[in-house]
């Protein structure tokens, strides 16, 4: 960690949990807790806790828990020196200078570097755009329907016939051979020395959601292969966790975003005033691009190409986006290839109308299928009448399943009742099938349970209690301490409570936190202070049971030591410590 406890444990007392999360998702209080939809998995109905009190979120849907750094750095995608950072500027802190390990330094310079230095590069081919070398690039654009502004807005470029003059231009910023290399825009050649990657192109600079320039993407003019060459993946430049046009994108306020293909067909649809398009980088959608865009929109329209290679990019597309929780819809932009040709041929509102038309993910995909049959052949048409059923069948949600199938024997002018029957059909084997596989979840659940139940569970269950109870901490002195915490994570967190405790009195859970670094660290302690304890209506039916999670906790301990150790000395005192435990009570009565 970069900096002190005391700093971070600072910045994060002044940042109220409920204050920063509420900017984020709309939370409403509800008894101790404030609800809402979790934004980390897809959800309707709220399960997504914080407590003001424990300075801690819980998702009691997906697990996702932890402190307000945890939250900024999920929801945000932040590292960690990023998040405090954020957090800090928000308390109008001033964080003191950073002490970088040696090693932390160099990562953070080396990233530092590369990113300088492809903003150097955009500048010098922003310049060389607008000089008299790039006239006929400028030209190309123009001639594209490009207009100023939009070359302006996106910070487009020319790389220059010349082969290596960027190469000479960054050398007298100071950089060195290998620095560059690293960058991906120039090849070194040790005997010829450098050489631009990018020769006589129209330049797109690649930038990231914090608007910086990460990479670039270089158009020919005119015909020729290949018609884009697109920068190299860095240690700052990630296709798979990027996408053109974001940065302008996100603050577009728009519920939705249109997701397509080309560089040209995002400044063309911003250019028409869509200014929440984006574009993956010439590869295929990538998870982590569903979870990008899921930070800021439920819904995507694609728009692809209309070829078909563009449709079978949407196929591919369409699981991943839904697996992260985004609805998705397809629009149709046939006659034409793509939104930039649509636009020029059409204009902007009439696309707006087909954006209104587009159909949701479903009806596409049927209509995909459909193409593979033949409608005038009954042998074809009986076949498509069956794939459809089964696909309709997998539809859990009846009254969504009910509207597909009416829409679908609407489309395609199929018999309502026959297609029902065929629904139902299938579907009792689909449902058949699913409930199989819930009982194996559930038989592999128990078993699992029973095999760590006992002393884990109770070491957690204990663990928290005493958070939910502190006052427990003295009533078990000399009964329980750290040690008896055997489970290395509970061991770990029940030190730094106990710690806390003896200090202040009290418990901080979510300071505890600053203490793990790792997000699934974080979840797992959170879902340990989180969890609620259903307390029996009597004291001493409660005072029963804490008295069984504590001899449960101190005989593990016993055995563990047992099993430890051949000392015939400390066995005979375990032994009897064992027969002591049985008069155990501990009373739940605090005057
Ligand atoms: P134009 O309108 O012809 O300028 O292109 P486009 O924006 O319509 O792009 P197209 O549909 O041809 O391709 C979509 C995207 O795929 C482009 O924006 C590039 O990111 C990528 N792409 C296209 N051709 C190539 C290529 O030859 N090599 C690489 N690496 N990527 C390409
Ligand atoms: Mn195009």
């Amino acid at each position: 960690m970069y900096y002190s406890e005391d700093i971070v444990e600072e910045v994060r007392s002044r940042n109220d949990i409920v204050d920063v999360i509420s900017g984020y998702i709309g939370l409403k209080k509800k008894g101790a807790s404030y609800f809402g939809l979790c934004p980390f998995h897809n959800e309707k109905s709220p399960s997504f806790s914080v407590s003001r009190e424990k300075q801690m979120y819980y998702c009691f849907g997906c697990g996702a828990g932890g402190n307000v750094f945890t939250f900024v750095m999920e929801y945000e995608n932040f590292t960690f020196p990023e998040t405090l950072k954020i957090l800090a500027d928000r308390a109008g802190m001033e964080l003191p200078e950073v002490e970088l390990s040696e090693s932390e330094k160099k990562e953070a310079d080396y990233k530092a570097v590369l990113r300088e230095m492809n903003r150097q590069a955009a500048n010098y081919f922003y310049l060389l755009l607008h000089s008299e070398r790039g006239k006929s690039a400028y030209e190309y654009l123009t001639n594209r329907g490009i207009t100023k502004e939009m070359i302006k807005k996106f910070g487009l470029g020319y790389a220059d016939i010349y082969s290596n003059d960027l190469y000479q231009y960054l050398k007298s910023k100071g950089y060195t051979d290998a620095q560059l290399k690293d960058s991906g825009l120039v090849n070194i050649d040790e005997k010829r020395g450098g050489s631009d990657k990018f020769w006589n192109r129209v330049m797109f600079p690649i930038l990231d959601t914090n608007s910086k320039v990460i990479g670039f993407g270089g158009r020919v003019m005119g015909d020729g292969n290949p018609k884009y060459l697109n920068s190299k993946e860095t240690a700052v430049f990630d296709k798979s966790r990027n996408l053109f046009g974001l940065n302008l994108a996100r603050t577009s306020r728009k519920s939705y975003f249109i997701v397509c293909e080309g560089y040209m067909d995002v400044i063309t649809m911003h250019q028409a005033g869509f200014t929440n398009t984006v574009a993956s980088l010439g590869t295929a959608f990538t998870p982590q691009h569903g979870n990008l865009l899921k930070r800021y929109v439920k819904e995507v329209i694609l728009a692809y190409d209309s070829d078909e290679a563009g449709t079978k990019a949407a196929l591919r597309a369409i699981p991943i986006l839904k697996e992260s929780g985004l609805s998705v819809r397809i629009l149709n932009l046939k006659p034409y290839k793509d939104p930039d040709e649509f636009i020029k041929e059409l204009g902007s509102e009439q696309l707006e109308e087909r954006i209104g038309q587009a159909v949701s993910s479903f009806m596409f995909e049927i209509s995909v299928l459909e193409g593979q049959y033949n409608q005038n052949d009954p042998e074809s048409w009986t076949l498509f009448t069956h794939e459809l059923a089964k696909k309709l069948a997998t539809i859990s949600e009846r009254l969504e399943r009910q509207n597909y199938l009416d829409a679908c024997a609407r489309t395609y002018q199929l018999n309502k009742r026959d297609l029902e029957e065929l629904v139902n059909r299938y579907g009792m084997t689909a449902s058949q099938y699913q409930k199989e596989a819930r009982d194996k979840e559930r038989e592999r659940r128990v078993e699992k349970d029973n095999k760590d139940d006992g002393y884990r569970q109770s070491q957690r269950l204990l663990l928290t209690w005493m958070v939910n109870e502190p006052r427990l901490f003295e009533r078990l002195e000399g009964i329980i301490g750290v040690d008896d915490f055997i489970e290395p994570s509970y061991h770990s967190v029940a030190a730094m409570l106990f710690e806390q405790y003896e200090k202040e009195k009290k418990v901080m859970p979510a300071k505890i936190l600053n203490q793990f670094t790792e997000v699934e660290e974080h979840n797992q302690v959170a879902s340990i202070f989180n969890t609620m304890l259903k307390m029996a209506p009597s004291e001493e039916d409660n005072e029963k049971a804490l008295t069984d999670v504590v001899k449960r906790v101190k005989e593990y301990r016993i055995n563990y030591e047992m099993e430890h150790s051949n000392d015939i000395i400390l066995w005979q005192k375990l032994i009897r410590d064992k027969a002591e435990l049985q008069k155990l009570h501990i009373s739940l009565h605090f005057s």
